[in-house]
């Protein structure tokens, strides 16, 4: 049985023929697209390692079938800069020290690009953290993660009141 799914990522559509019906959006990422931002840690949902956000929300990409997000927009690691200009997150995560090893950092940005999106960020380190429960960190960078996370959304709600 031949397959095709049609994602938008990061910004580009493609049809991708699928020759197994169970690969992951992760691992058609990684293996197929050879878009590596996204990591395995777990491979099955309990350290946000593989985070991106798929029509606006953040997901776990390895528990996720690519054949069911046909005509989805998908966001990688990979897509957040704009060309030499690095997102705020990102920026937010240097200046804080919000990473050691770096592995689980592209799960970390899109969980936090995702959180702020969400509007759910707030100013409350405690709802921070909650709200970032779900992607671990072995190195332990959690409070510079959680600064970095106020920092970037007090900036996006900064830019908001000045365009409103
Ligand atoms: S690799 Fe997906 S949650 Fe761990
Ligand atoms: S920076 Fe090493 S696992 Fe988080």
């Amino acid at each position: 049985m031949s397959l095709s799914t049609t994602l938008t990522i990061n910004g580009i559509t493609r049809t991708i023929e699928l020759d197994d019906p169970r690969i992951t959006l992760l691992d058609l990422l990684r293996e197929r697209l050879h878009l590596t931002g996204a990591k395995k840690g777990c491979d099955r949902g309990q350290c946000g390692a593989c985070t991106v956000i798929v029509d606006g929300r953040r997901i776990n990409s390895c528990l996720a079938l690519a054949v069911s997000h046909d005509g989805a927009d998908v966001l990688t690691i990979e897509g957040v800069a704009q060309g030499e200009r690095l997102h705020p997150v990102q920026e937010a995560f240097i200046a804080h020290d919000g990473l050691q090893c770096g592995f689980c950092t592209p799960g970390q940005i899109m969980s936090a690009i995702g959180l702020i999106q969400e509007g759910q960020a707030g100013d409350d380190p405690e709802r921070v953290r909650e709200a970032m429960s779900g992607n671990l960190c072995r190195c332990g960078a959690y409070r510079g993660i959680t600064e970095a996370v106020l920092e970037a959304q007090a900036l996006h709600a900064a830019s908001r009141k000045e365009v409103a």
